[in-house]
């Protein structure tokens, strides 16, 4: 159980991986009050070191007795190591903040966005999921979208950036980016495809239905964080050749009748939502510019030409950030700050 202290002991599982130091550097930015950070990873990482505070930790090999002590552990090393090891820091007293999708759709689990629905953290949790990195970004412009005019029906497309599939993703996209200009050959590793100078329309593995799992994230994660199963949800997800930051098109069509204008002015005030929308000075959001930043941009939002009661707009979000390790640290500090009122 929880308790309240003047430090934490936080463990964090894929340390050095692309979401995991993320996670590390993010609990130093903000303060987070950390009292012994134990970085996990696998054997291989035994003898590597990451930087906190200055000093370097050395990386242990994660392990069933590895959470001895630990009173947060953030996990972000793949569904397979989550299964098997979140259950094992939840017994130790650990509260886990999970990021893969192993226990997301879990009924006992709670999906948490804290700008979206911080009260479904409870009283007592165990295991907490990160939700997806494009539902994520998705459900901060959405939300405030549905509590004034009830959305029906979200189609969304998203051109989602290789760090969403880790470090080697973004080696193959330098390494394939230097092969192509050079006219060599290029080997494809990660993806079933070449990803350099390319566009790849399949994230996850395919189901029988012809949607992606990646896809059916976006639809199940926006009902359950969102809180309402009769929201419709069409997905199209994309892997693109951008580094960092997915960007996502997305249509919303409503109940009660809704302006572009309006809703400009209302994602203006919404909390982690930074709208970027003057064209006229060729100013909306790039996935260049979200990158390596907290704040999910939000522009080209205009009214559906082609449908009453319907707007358009684009929204773009570090992955790694906001999509995962900044989302995973703000669960952690919601569960403090809780503690402290
Ligand atoms: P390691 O670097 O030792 O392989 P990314 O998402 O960037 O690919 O990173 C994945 C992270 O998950 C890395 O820190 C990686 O550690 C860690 N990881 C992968 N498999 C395991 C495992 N079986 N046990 C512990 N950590 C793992």
């Amino acid at each position: 159980m929880l308790k309240l202290k003047d430090g934490y002991n936080v463990a964090v599982v894929g340390a050095t991986g692309a979401v995991g130091s993320r996670m590390t550097a993010i609990l130093e930015e903000r303060k987070f009050p950390v009292a012994k950070l134990v970085p996990l990873a696998s054997a291989r990482s035994v003898g590597k070191t990451v930087t906190f505070r200055g000093k370097p930790v050395p990386v242990q090999e994660l392990r069933d007795d590895s959470f001895q002590d630990i009173d947060f552990a953030l996990f972000s090393a793949g569904a397979t190591v989550s299964k098997k090891f979140a259950p094992i820091a939840a017994r130790a007293g650990a509260v886990v903040i999970d990021n893969s999708s192993a226990f997301r759709m879990e009924k006992n689990v709670p999906l948490v966005v804290p700008e979206v629905n911080p009260h479904a953290v409870g009283d007592d949790p165990g295991i907490i999921s990160n939700p997806n990195c494009s539902t994520i970004q998705m459900v901060l412009a959405l939300k405030p979208i549905h509590d004034k005019y009830r959305i029906k029906r979200v189609v969304v497309s998203t051109y989602q950036s290789v760090s969403g599939t880790g470090q080697k993703a973004i080696e193959e996209l330098r390494d394939q980016s230097h092969g192509v200009l050079a006219g060599q050959p290029v080997a494809s590793k990660v993806y079933p495809h070449q990803i350099a100078f390319n566009c790849i329309p399949h994230i996850d593995e395919f189901l029988e239905s012809g949607y992606t799992k990646e896809e059916m994230k976006m639809v199940n994660e926006t009902r359950k964080i969102m809180e309402d199963d009769s929201i419709q949800v069409s997905p199209t997800a994309v892997r693109v050749p951008v580094f960092f930051a997915h960007s996502e098109s997305v249509n919303v069509e409503t109940e009660k009748a809704i302006l572009a204008e309006d809703v400009k002015k209302l994602l203006s005030s919404a909390p982690g939502v930074k709208v970027v929308d003057a064209p006229d000075l060729k100013q909306y959001p790039l996935a260049i510019d979200a990158a390596h930043k907290d704040a999910v941009l939000v522009g080209r939002i205009r009214n559906d030409i082609s449908k009453e009661r319907a707007v358009n707009f684009w929204v773009v979000g570090d992955n790694l950030r906001k999509g995962a390790a900044l989302n995973a640290v703000q669960i952690a500090e919601l569960l403090v700050q809780r503690m402290k009122s």
